[in-house]
């Protein structure tokens, strides 16, 4: 009632109320007109009411029918069933107020927020204006097209931090459209009458041209206008859908247009993000380290800056989206980095133990604690925490300095090992974790989303100066702001040219594609390459290294890591055989700076911001004591983590079958044990089958037989060709036809760095990129102990024992210990085959296509559960593994063949290449997968 009333109050005599509720002048007046009702209006109607005032005719007119269809669409309201309404039955004219165009009494103020008209602001409005002739003879008041402009500018200004970022372009709808339709004049000189602005306000009038244009019934249009009109109508409205869609939803939209666009255009894109599965419960599983431990594994740097900006800026970056009411969240917001896949992490695991729950720490944990060996010549690991809440795998750099000039940096923000190095499964919404095992994360997605969000903080209106206030203050000046501005610019130009741009450059120019990661994959050789081999030196400004470039073509499951420090080979190839090398080359794979500039005498060449000291630290907490320090032999370090049967006591699907894990047991030591060797901890294997145990290996001699000049055992694997062994040749393949270019006053000569191997001289400029890489990573090594100024034995204790020699067992993959595999999937190196049932049947029988990334755990095919044929659609945001690109062309490094058990069993295992044994029965089949969980 007090609404009408307040209708009769305002209307004037002869016309129709007006709701307060309606903030627009213009379809105000069309409402006290009678030109359409107060309530309900079918769009269509107001396009045509609009269309007719503008005076516009033929193409121009329709294209003002079309964008007032546009705005007349969202103006009640995004939501996708808002959407339906107003394009079904219309808008509802008296229900725009707090609609995504009401500005809240932002704007020009002359309707406040009751819609009562304030004389003083139409004062102000004219005071932007400017006398123009009359066309009538007289003068009068007014304002052109840059005055328009100017006013609506001051007034955005006026609003300051309350105006949202899509103000601009609602006035773009507005005040212009206003002169387009009631001006006068041509050219410059067409003004808008501040006369006439009074009256439409104040009398919900139109003057009397613009009523007789209202009057004229719009004549038929013809039918090649109708269709043009139709299509042009349909292409803006898809686009204004899509566009508000994408607020709306933004991560189902980017999923279903990158999977329609051409690859190009979907790179425009924000990558779309899985919902995080709902965790109600979380456990870190028992492995032998302490909670203070994990935590310091989970945010020690390694002295990398992976991400192109500050930690500070990083912490003050909103996400990608747009949203329409407020600001989207951060970046560093942990639940937004949980979707692409890491772990949430506490800030320090000191203090409360029940606030450590929710992350999956026991109140008491019962772990022992080797603690690992002071480190040699006084170093010391660097403290870790994580004041910044960031999920396991983020690291605060503190201290960088720049490794060419020597100058003080801010604080860096780079992934550690534990980024891609701990894993976890999600079970009916548990969450169970465990270091060492493989990480679930999207690296690409991150990337990409980091672009983004670069580039919308500095395009988006009104982001940066939240930006802006979250990294320097409030009072921050307006040079610092500027400074900060064009520091976001340098790193974003950085970002989108020297690493997206150039990167796409080199490959397409080598005829190459990649090959997406997805959930839970990286191409980590060919990455590392790119990086030290094109960024890290054109960074140091080098010219001409885009060659050096390779395409991200063989993507392998993030590897667990516990037992590796004493393999004799790590890597899936089997390529490195020295432990800091091996981790010196990740640090600067994940972009540990390092000068490579050839500025002579200031003796920085090599210098870099790796910690060497926290790399030689966590290789000591992963490998543990002498395993046969202990009357029962045994690794210690990090453990693989034990089938949690007893997490899900009461739950049949994790109860182990002890006649089948005996029965499973066998034929492990039949079939397996030939390449997998004895399991590392089943002591009832050590004593049924002492013939295989694993612990038969006599420490010293194993080792001195291999060659490497100190006592301790190896754990010797079996490393089978990759022709026998017919899984994807492309991880393989990288360190042994990979070549590089490198400037010949870097002085790399691997027949010379790398001593001891016995490598024939070859060319110091053109060389395989595994030995430049070994090379290089040895120097960067070097440079530091040299900067420290150890001694020789300080420096052969950081070493240690292993030569840093490449394998010479040429193009091969190894057989690993299968402890914890029922925590590894999806397996093989490029994780092709989604759990171990697939693993045990036929190669061709594997599905060819699944899904990665936010998935439950299935305890029964141990893994994720794929049915046969595999899975073609997925949720939101996940990534598809597929075998063939949609042409049917096979998609590099994604084989799931190989490694095949089929046909039938031949005693003397002279089966052909890619199938090492003969197929099992369903029965077997079960009886193994029930073994292996138990390792
Ligand atoms: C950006 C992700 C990432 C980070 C960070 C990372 N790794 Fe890795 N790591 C990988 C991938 C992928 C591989 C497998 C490479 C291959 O064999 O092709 C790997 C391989 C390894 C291996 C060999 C595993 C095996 O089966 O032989 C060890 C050991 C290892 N990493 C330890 C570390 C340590 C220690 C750190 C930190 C100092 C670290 N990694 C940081 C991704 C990462
Ligand atoms: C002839 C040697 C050989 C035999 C016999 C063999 N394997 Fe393997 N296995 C390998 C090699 C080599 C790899 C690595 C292949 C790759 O990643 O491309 C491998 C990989 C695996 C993996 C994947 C590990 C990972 O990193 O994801 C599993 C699981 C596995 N084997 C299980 C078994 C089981 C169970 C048996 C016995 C029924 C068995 N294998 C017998 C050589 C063998």
């Amino acid at each position: 009632m007090q609404e009408d009333s307040a209708r009769v109050r305002d209307a004037l005599p002869g016309q129709i109320p007006v709701s307060p509720e309606n903030p627009c002048p213009f379809l105000r007046a069309l409402v006290a007109g009678g030109f359409v009702d107060g309530h309900t209006v079918p769009l269509k109607t107001i396009a045509h009411n609009i269309e007719a005032a503008s005076g516009e005719t033929g193409f121009k007119k329709r294209v003002v029918g079309i964008k007032t269809f546009g705005v007349a669409l969202i103006a009640n309201g995004l939501s996708p069933l808002r959407l339906l309404k107003s394009l079904f039955s219309g808008a509802d004219l008296d229900e725009l107020r707090n609609g995504p165009l009401d500005k809240h009494g932002g704007g020009s103020r002359i309707l406040d927020a009751d819609a009562n008209v304030q004389p003083g602001e139409i004062e102000r409005l004219a005071s932007f204006g400017s006398d123009y002739p009359d066309p009538n003879g007289s003068t009068e008041r007014g304002l052109n097209e840059a005055q328009v402009q100017a006013f609506m500018k001051a007034n955005l200004k006026r609003d300051g931090d309350r105006a949202r970022w899509y103000y601009p372009l609602l006035m773009q709808g507005e005040w212009p459209v206003l002169l387009n339709i009631l001006g006068k004049g041509e050219g410059d000189s067409r003004y808008l009458s501040v006369a006439e602005v009074r009256t439409l306000f104040v009398e919900r009038r139109f003057p009397q041209r613009i009523v007789a244009r209202l009057m004229t019934k719009p004549k038929p249009a013809s039918i090649v206008w109708r269709i043009g009109k139709a299509l042009v109508g349909t292409a803006v409205l898809a686009a204004v859908a899509v566009l508000v869609a994408w607020m709306a939803a933004p991560d189902a939209v980017s999923d279903t247009l990158s999977k329609v666009l051409p690859k190009k255009v979907a790179a425009l894109i924000p990558p779309a993000l899985p919902e995080t599965e709902p965790t109600k419960a979380a456990y870190w599983l028992d492995q032998g380290w302490t909670t203070k431990d994990r935590h310091w594994f989970h945010h020690v740097t390694q002295g990398t800056a992976t991400f192109p900006i500050p930690y500070a800026w990083f912490m003050a970056m909103e996400q990608p989206y747009l949203s329409l009411f407020g600001a989207p969240g951060l970046i560093s917001d942990s639940a937004y980095l949980e979707r692409f896949g890491f772990i949430p992490s506490p800030k320090s695991v000191e203090g409360d133990p029940s606030a450590l729950r929710p992350f999956g720490y026991a109140a008491t944990t019962a772990a022992k604690t080797d603690t690992a060996p002071a480190l040699p010549a006084g170093l010391k690991p660097t403290p870790a925490g994580n004041e910044g809440g960031l999920p396991v795998g983020f690291a605060r750099l503190t201290g960088a300095t720049n490794p060419a000039t020597g100058a003080a940096e801010s604080d860096k923000i780079g992934l550690t090992c534990a980024a891609c190095h701990t894993g976890s499964i999600h079970y009916k919404g548990v969450s169970v974790r465990f270091d060492g095992g493989p990480g679930m994360a999207d690296l690409r997605k991150l990337e990409e989303a980091m672009g983004f969000a670069m580039i919308f903080t500095q395009y988006v209106p009104g982001r940066f100066a939240r930006f802006a206030e979250r990294v320097l203050g409030p009072n921050a000046s307006d040079a610092d702001r500027d400074t900060l501005k064009k520091g976001l610019k340098a790193a974003t130009d950085f970002a989108l040219n020297m690493q997206a741009k150039n990167y796409q450059t080199a490959i397409e120019a080598k005829g190459q594609t990649e090959t997406e990661e997805g959930f839970g994959r990286l191409d980590a050789l060919n990455r590392i390459g790119n990086q030290v081999f094109y960024l890290d030196m054109a960074a140091s400004g080098l010219p001409n290294m885009l060659g050096n470039q390779e395409a991200i073509d063989a993507p392998v499951s993030y590897p667990p890591i516990w037992t590796v420090p004493w393999f004799s080979w790590a890597q899936y190839d089997g390529s490195i055989a020295q432990p800091l090398i091996r981790n010196a080359g990740e640090a600067l794979g994940v972009f540990a700076q390092i000068n490579l500039s050839p500025e002579p005498a200031s003796n920085k060449l090599w210098r870099s911001s790796m910690a060497l000291e926290n790399l030689v630290h966590i290789e000591d907490m992963l490998r543990g004591p002498d395993p046969f320090a202990t009357t029962t032999p045994a690794f210690g370090g990090l453990t693989s983590p034990k089938w949690p049967e007893k997490l899900f006591d009461g739950d049949d699907a994790w109860k182990l079958d002890p006649a089948r894990v005996e029965r499973g047991r066998k034929l492990y030591a039949t079939i397996c044990v030939e390449c997998h060797l004895g399991p590392v901890a089943d002591p009832v294997f050590d004593k049924t089958y002492p013939d295989k145990s694993f612990w038969k290996i006599k420490p010293a001699e194993d080792w001195e037989s291999k060659g490497w000049n100190a006592k301790g055992p190896i754990l010797d694997l079996v490393q089978k060709p990759v022709d026998a062994m017919q899984t994807d040749p492309g991880q393989a393949s990288i360190l042994a036809t990979r070549k590089v270019t490198v400037p010949g006053f870097l002085d790399i000569d691997p027949a010379k760095d790398l001593k001891g191997c016995n490598l024939p001289q070859g060319s110091t400029t053109d060389m395989p990129y595994a030995l430049a890489l070994m090379a290089v990573v040895q120097k960067a090594g070097e440079k530091w102990m040299e900067d420290r100024k150890l001694t020789e034995p300080e420096r052969a204790a950081l070493w240690g024992d292993r030569k840093n020699c490449p394998n010479p067992a040429g193009k091969s993959y190894r057989a690993r210990p299968l402890n914890g595999v029922w925590a590894t999937a999806p397996y093989l190196h490029n994780g092709s085959v989604p759990s171990l049932y697939w693993m045990l049947t036929p190669a061709a029988e594997r599905p060819t296509s699944f899904c990665q990334g936010a998935r439950d755990y299935d305890p029964k095919q141990v893994g994720f559960a794929v049915p046969k044929g595999g899975e073609s659609s997925c949720k939101v945001g996940q990534t598809l593994f597929v075998t063939k690109d949609s042409s049917g062309k096979p998609v590099k490094g994604n084989s799931t063949l190989g490694h095949s058990f089929e046909g039938p069993a031949k005693p003397n295992k002279d089966y052909p290449n890619g199938i090492i044994g003969g197929a099992f029965s369903d029965e077997e089949r079960w009886d193994l997968i029930e073994y292996l969980k138990t390792l």
